[in-house]
């Protein structure tokens, strides 16, 4: 049984994907044992709550600097004992001995294809105001295993979308979460869960089979 963490800043689409995937069995072996957010309000929070999940709230306003913010969450992160971490939304970077004790362990998923709009300043709507204001064509999702950098880890899946005409950030943030997000970041933890993946160098390779141990 792969035993996830998951980590949110707002509404939690991503992580309703994820129980509703484990629920409907398209991600198999998988347990999420515990949800934790940054930010008080976030719907994401009540999402968890609902279906009897364990969430918590490590907020950095709580903390007098950034550190002691840093010691908490992974503490926190530490008392759920995960064999994984997924970014589902979380807005904030995380701490450099995050990065390094879970090693491979941590996915995240941007709404974009990457290594197009991303990095520094690139999350949530802002990815897509910057897509209609260059006017490309096609944009699309990526879950990438996470490094030290901000979204400059190696790439996992990604799934393209295509952009309409008429669109406004709101409306492309809704088509590529429905045409992308909520499918490959439910089957990238399918795929862990399976044993089918590892990481070398910058590359992701996915077994056509499970790996035999
Ligand atoms: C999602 O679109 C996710 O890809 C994005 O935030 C949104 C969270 O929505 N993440 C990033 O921008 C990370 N750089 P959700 O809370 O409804 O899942």
């Amino acid at each position: 049984m792969l035993k996830i963490v998951v980590l949110v800043s707002g509404g939690g689409t991503n992580l309703q994907a994820i129980i509703d995937g484990i629920e409907n069995q398209t991600i198999h072996n998988t347990e999420i044992v515990g949800v934790i957010s940054n930010n008080r309000n976030a719907y994401a929070l009540k999402r968890a709550e609902q279906k009897n999940i364990p969430a918590a709230c490590i907020s950095p306003k709580d903390y007098e600097n950034r550190a002691l913010f840093y010691q908490a969450l992974l503490k926190k992160v530490h008392e759920f004992s995960p064999d994984f971490i997924v970014l589902a939304g979380f807005l904030v970077a995380i701490p450099e001995e995050m990065v390094k004790q879970y090693e491979n362990r941590i996915i995240n998923i941007h709404p974009s294809l990457i290594p197009s709009f991303c990095g520094v300043g690139y999350y949530g709507l802002k990815v897509h105001e910057a897509v209609l204001q260059r006017g490309v064509k096609i944009t699309g999702a990526t879950v990438h295993f996470v490094d030290s950098g901000t979204d400059t880890g190696p790439i996992f899946l990604q799934k393209e979308v295509y952009v309409e005409e008429e669109d406004t950030p709101e409306v492309l943030q809704r088509r590529v979460m429905e045409q992308a997000e909520w499918l490959i970041l439910p089957k990238a933890i399918d795929l862990i869960a399976q044993g089918r993946v590892f990481v070398s160098g910058n590359k992701v390779y996915v077994k056509e089979h499970e790996i035999e141990s």
